[in-house]
């Protein structure tokens, strides 16, 4: 189903040093597959799809045709990280684009909190939940995060003001850790439902547990398919060869980094894939950037930032790769129609699909990006629908814990993430934080 094409590295790269890379990436599968590596009680991701049982899709899916019967139009799913983007990246990759102004609706209408602490966004969301019958899911692993829990209970307030505290309890759903953190003793007390994150699945590994799919659920996806498509992934990627695509890729990557190419970009051709990179991004970010080391992750979507990064990644600094991200299939079908007049010169196209201006467009692009020196791997699925998403969350979760091994790091720690929380805390007047308060005050004068 996912397919790697390592094709557009070739002119880059010697035969020989992909087969040393090869070698590397199945060393370090095998660190993986054998459990012996750093970080190596954090692993719980690698059978999520092949061992989640259908009744937790079930669970989330009763509690969407609960609320849905209450009459609930708005669901805020509360979360920052690996508790936000997973979710975000799959309901904005199968919502239809101008489902808001159509009024169209696959499922439960979701919206986002707790990824920001924008004041204006929290403020604007509780105008929009004035206006709708809400409900909310609060995910935090940790419990402990400050801008889901700012955001949770501003919510959580409004919900028990508008409803009454025993309705709010219903209205409310808790994904957080089993027994620890001030989200779990929260839910408790207040007789929330909750879903379980189980301790050896890191934030950014948790799109396939009830961090994604109850969102997903709630927003009316089709999770089992999503699980297939990942299984199916999983099958693929425990094999033990060069030719497993997470294997190629994670070499490859390597390997271009090792001679220089400190920056991959991820491509899309969709902007409904915007968020696969938004998502990408952190999952590779946080898992490799440490230890002075690691591949910085971009993205972009085509043909957009063709006219805005275009030139740069043609011309610019030399030290770029890419992954496109190639969807081989459009979901909908639109015919460029002739016109006789012919005054914009485009009857050439008359006829054509207007995915077919895009594929020539990513064609072209590709060609020229590599003559510009700009490798490319490629990741070509079908189309973009559940199966196939989910598909390319385990294929890249896969890939990430063996090209982490490769670098030499521990891909699933994020030691680096408390220094702002901490010098946060202290600017905030956090209890226990005054030493820092006043060493940051200084620098501050
Ligand atoms: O990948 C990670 O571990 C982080 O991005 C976390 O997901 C993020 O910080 C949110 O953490 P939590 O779920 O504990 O609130």
């Amino acid at each position: 189903m996912i397919k790697v094409n390592l094709g557009g590295c070739s002119s880059f790269v010697k035969d020989a040093e992909y087969k040393e890379y090869v070698d590397k990436a199945l060393a370090a599968f095998d660190t993986l597959e054998n459990e012996n590596g750093a970080g190596n009680d954090f692993l719980g991701w690698k059978h999520l799809p092949s061992q989640t049982p259908d009744s937790l899709v079930s669970d989330c899916e009763a509690i969407r045709d609960e609320w849905t019967a209450k009459g609930v139009d708005l669901v805020v799913v509360i979360g920052i990280g690996g508790s936000y983007l997973g979710a975000k990246c799959a309901i904005e990759a199968l919502s239809h684009s101008f489902a808001k102004q159509l009024s169209r609706k696959d499922g439960l209408e979701v919206v986002f909190a707790g990824h920001t602490l924008s004041e204006e966004y929290i403020s604007e969301l509780m105008d929009l939940m004035k206006e709708r019958n809400v409900a909310a899911v609060v995910i935090s692993k940790s419990g402990t995060t400050t801008e889901p829990a700012v955001a949770f209970r501003l919510v959580k307030q409004y919900i028990e003001e508008k409803y009454g505290t025993t309705e709010a309890a219903g209205r409310i759903v808790a994904v957080t850790d089993a027994k620890k953190g001030a989200l779990r003793s929260l839910a408790t007390q207040e007789g929330y439902r909750t879903f379980v994150i189980e301790d050896n699945v890191g934030g950014r590994f948790s799109v396939l547990t009830p961090v994604g799919i109850l969102p997903i659920v709630l927003a009316g996806f089709d999770m089992k398919a999503m699980l297939r498509g990942a299984a199916e992934m999983e099958k693929a990627c425990a094999v033990r060869s060069g030719e497993n695509p997470a294997v190629e890729y994670a070499a490859m990557r390597n390997l271009l980094y090792d001679a220089g190419k400190t920056v991959e970009i991820l491509v899309s051709y969709n902007p409904k894939l915007q968020y696969l990179g938004e998502w990408w991004k952190q999952l590779y970010g946080e898992s490799e950037g440490k230890d002075g080391k690691g591949i910085f992750p971009a993205s972009v979507t085509f043909t957009t930032d063709l006219h805005s990064m275009g030139q740069y990644i043609q011309e610019g600094r030399r030290m770029l790769m890419e992954t496109v991200v190639t969807v081989e299939k459009s979901n909908r079908s639109t015919i460029i129609n002739n016109d006789p007049q012919n005054l914009d010169g485009l009857n050439f196209l008359s006829g054509k699909h207007v995915e077919e201006c895009n594929a020539m467009a990513e064609l072209g692009t590709r060609l020229a990006h590599i003559d510009g020196g700009v490798p490319q791997l490629q990741v070509s699925i079908e189309k973009i629908d559940e199966y196939n998403l989910g598909g390319l969350f385990y294929f890249f979760e896969k890939a990430c814990g063996i090209s982490g091994y490769i670098l030499g790091v521990n891909p699933f720690n994020q030691p680096g993430v408390e220094a702002y929380k901490k010098n946060m805390f202290a600017l905030l007047g956090k209890p226990g934080y005054e030493e820092q308060a006043k060493a940051l005050q200084e620098r501050l004068k």
